[in-house]
């Protein structure tokens, strides 16, 4: 029996049912709602209805069903998203991939792992740890999120300063076409100049062009130590301008992490943690560290980043030494994000810049507060120019088309162009982005884009309504 819908499509629930398994498709409302939302802010978009397919092959004919119908589809990993990549804009059916959870296979000969996209990216990187190796892209919601979702978003992280994001460990996908073909991206290999580089056009494609089913992913020797430490600045801009300092003194450390005093205060209380102590004059902290196979080395790397620091008003450095302290600053730092957006702060901005001009935009963001009277609470991956900018301002707990809040996020992406930089670096453009695409993109560079979307999906069943 086709679901009746106000829409203009119509879907054969009983197609889907006998694909997956009557158990395996979902109306009830519970589920509806809980594939309504993600972590982006307080959005709803409810699908018609949900699907949980197991394999490739039910993932190929659900595709077939939904091309022939034109039924948008929206893939959903684990609905960590802060772009609104995984909420179904115009309903139908939201596909989740959380049943395709196996690594398949670890190929330690080759420093290689082949996944499925609903494995959860730390237990991935626990059962490559295992055998000695390192996959080293960890978003803060690394406990949470699915391999899939990173790869769709490019995601980075604070280890990305060193190791590079996701797309630098992707060699091969499996691919489902919105078509319902499915096919191989390239090869398992380190090097492949062979024709277009469709592997690299999918990682960051927010599930607009295919839906990804087999990962294969290259891995590297885990290194055995890490430092870490903590540095204190009584000026948010010189803790900007320390960062690319560090790295013109010729290290490179494996994150090199910002926290705003406010951001710290917030997440101290929400995790009830002392671990950092509050001090008035304090205006940021950075994390910082450095890992490698060779202790003394990374002791000599932290004395000389110590000296580097001394330059720009560094209050006293704290050295974690032990693995408690080390994983207690660390959960500080990763739940900054849901601290603040739980303290009343909209969605978090995920800008870029190169990594000179950081204090010229941690500037910036401070002067255009001043001017669209709002309060922005700083921190991110500073190493990469990676800033989240969130804006508290009476009233406005969204962004999405708020006319209080878009017009200071215009300025700030304008700003941000200005430096060199552009208004994504991990999170994706999804949903609550897209209307500032032309901010970083002339017409003719989206028309592309437009192009390449029409040829994988012509019928605009995939993810629609996202990017553009
Ligand atoms: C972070 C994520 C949420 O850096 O981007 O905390
Ligand atoms: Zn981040």
């Amino acid at each position: 029996m086709p679901a009746t819908s106000d829409k203009d499509f119509q879907i054969p629930v009983g197609a889907f049912q006998s694909i997956v398994g009557a158990e395996f498709v979902f109306n009830d409302t519970e589920t509806i709602s809980a594939f309504a939302k993600d972590e982006t802010e307080d959005l709803f978009f409810a699908p018609d209805l949900v699907i949980k397919p197991k394999t490739t092959a039910e993932i190929a004919a659900i595709m077939k069903v939904c091309n022939s119908h034109k039924i948008p589809v929206t893939p959903r990993g684990a609905g960590t998203g802060l772009s609104g990549g995984a909420l179904p804009r115009f309903g139908g059916i939201v596909l989740s991939t959380e049943r395709l959870n196996s690594i398949i296979e670890i190929d330690a000969q080759n420093l290689q792992v082949t996944t499925e996209p609903g494995v959860i990216t730390e237990v991935l990187q626990n059962a490559v740890k295992e055998k000695g190796l390192f996959y080293p892209p960890d978003p803060s919601s690394r406990g949470s999120c699915f391999i899939g979702g990173n790869i769709a978003e490019n995601s980075g992280g604070p280890k990305a300063v060193k190791y590079g994001v996701v797309k630098d460990y992707v060699l091969n996908l499996e691919l489902v076409l919105p078509t319902g073909e499915v096919i191989w991206t390239g090869a398992n290999v380190l090097k492949n100049s062979t024709g277009y580089n469709l592997t690299q056009l999918i990682v960051g494609s927010e599930g607009t062009l295919g839906i990804v089913t087999k990962i294969v992913l290259k891995l590297l020797p885990y290194p055995k130590h890490e430092l870490l430490m903590l540095a204190p600045f009584k000026d948010l801009e010189k803790a900007g301008a320390a960062v690319s300092e560090i790295f013109r003194a010729g290290i490179t450390p494996s994150a090199m992490e910002l926290v705003e005093i406010d951001a710290l205060k917030i997440v101290s209380r929400y995790v009830d943690s002392a671990a950092v102590k509050i001090e008035d004059d304090v205006a940021a902290h950075l994390i910082i560290e450095v890992d490698g196979n060779h202790e003394e080395t990374l002791m000599q790397e932290m004395e000389k980043i110590t000296r580097v620091l001394e330059a720009f008003d560094c209050g006293e450095v704290l050295f974690a030494d032990d693995e408690r302290q080390k994983a207690e600053l660390w959960k500080l730092r990763r739940r900054v994000a849901e601290a603040v957006k739980a303290d009343g702060y909209t969605i978090e901005e995920d800008t870029v810049v190169p990594r000179a001009k950081l204090p010229a935009l941690i500037k910036a963001v401070k002067d255009l507060g001043k001017q669209y009277n709002f309060h922005a609470v700083c921190y991110g991956h500073a190493g990469d120019g990676n800033l989240h900018i969130r804006i508290k301002k009476p009233g406005c707990i969204y962004s999405l088309n708020n006319p209080e809040v878009v017009p200071a996020l215009r300025a700030l992406f304008e700003t941000v162009k200005n430096l060199g930089g552009t208004i994504s670096g991990e999170h994706g453009i999804g949903l609550v982005q897209k209307e500032y695409m032309d901010i970083v993109f002339d017409p003719a560079a989206i028309q592309l884009m437009k192009g390449i979307k029409q040829v994988f999906d012509p019928n605009n069943i995939l993810n629609p309504g996202k990017i553009f």
